[in-house]
C-alpha cells in the first residue's frame, strides 16, 4: 500500500499590516530643503565676509580711484562696495523667505503625522529610555528654536524700515541674528559627527532612511 505523504502546509507568509515610514515624505522634504536652504544662507554670508570681502573692498576702491587721479571718501567707497553686497543680500532674503515657507512646512508636517511618527512622540519615548538618545532629541528641540529666532530676526530685520515700531530695534535682531548663526553652525557640526558616528557603529542606515522614509510597525 502506497505510503500517504501527509502534505505540509506552505509557510505562511504574515502579512505586514499597518507599516509607516518613520519619516513622512513631508517630514524629509523639509530636512532636505532646510539642509538646501541653510546652505545657500551660509554660502551667501560666506561670500560676503571671506571671498568678496566687503568691507575689505573700500580702501581698494579709494586706491583705484585714487590711481586715476579720483579722490573718494570712505563714505563714497561705501556706498559703491554696497553695490556688490547688496546683490548678495537678495539672495540671502530669497533664501531667508524660502526658510522661513520651510518652517511652516515642519509645523505643518508635525500636525498632519500619525501619533509615532511625531517628533512630540519621539521625544516622550527617549526620555522614558533616558538614554543618550534623549540629548540628541532635545539638541532637535534646540534647533528648532534656533530657526524660529533666526526667521523672526530676519524678518523683522527686512521689515525694519517699514514697520515703526521695530526700527529702533534693528541693532539688536542683527545683532540676536548673527549671535544664532554660529550656534546653527554649531549645531550641523554636532548633528553631522552625530550622524557619522551612527552610520559606523549602531544604526547603519540612518542617512537612507530620512531618503526613503525607513518603516515604522505599527503595534
Ligand atoms: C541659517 C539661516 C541664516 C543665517 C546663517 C543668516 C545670517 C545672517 C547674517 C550673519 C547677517 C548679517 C547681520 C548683520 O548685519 O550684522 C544677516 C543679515 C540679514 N538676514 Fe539673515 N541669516 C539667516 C536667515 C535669515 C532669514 C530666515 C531671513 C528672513 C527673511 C534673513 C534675513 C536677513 C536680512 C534682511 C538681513 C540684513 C541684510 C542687509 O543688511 O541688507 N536671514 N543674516
Amino acid at each position: 500500500m502506497p505510503s500517504t505523504i501527509p502534505a505540509i502546509a506552505p509557510p505562511t507568509i504574515q502579512a505586514k499590516t499597518n507599516i509607516r515610514p518613520r519619516y513622512t515624505a513631508a517630514l524629509r522634504l523639509w530636512h532636505w530643503g532646510n539642509a538646501l536652504v541653510i546652505t545657500g544662507l551660509l554660502s551667501t554670508i560666506w561670500f560676503m565676509r571671506v571671498i568678496i570681502d566687503v568691507r575689505g573692498l573700500r580702501p581698494k576702491i579709494r586706491e583705484l580711484a585714487a590711481q586715476s587721479g579720483i579722490t573718494l571718501s570712505l563714505e563714497q567707497a561705501k556706498a559703491i562696495s554696497k553695490l556688490v553686497s547688496h546683490r548678495i543680500w537678495d539672495y540671502h532674503i530669497y533664501l531667508g523667505v524660502a526658510l522661513a515657507g520651510l518652517l511652516a512646512l515642519r509645523v505643518l508636517a508635525e500636525l498632519t503625522a500619525a501619533g509615532r511618527q511625531r517628533f512630540g512622540y519621539r521625544l516622550r519615548q527617549a526620555r522614558a529610555e533616558a538614554g543618550a538618545a534623549t540629548l540628541v532629541k532635545y539638541s532637535y528641540l534646540a534647533f528648532y528654536l534656533m530657526l524660529v529666532v533666526m526667521v523672526s530676526t530676519g524678518l523683522g530685520i527686512l521689515y525694519a524700515d517699514k514697520v515703526a515700531w521695530l526700527a529702533p530695534w534693528e541693532e539688536t535682531l542683527k545683532d540676536i541674528h548673527t549671535v544664532d548663526m554660529y550656534l546653527i553652525i554649531g549645531f550641523l557640526f554636532i548633528h553631522v559627527v552625530g550622524v557619522i558616528a551612527n552610520e559606523l557603529t549602531k544604526r547603519r542606515n540612518v542617512t537612507s532612511e530620512m531618503i526613503h522614509g525607513g518603516a515604522l510597525e505599527e503595534e
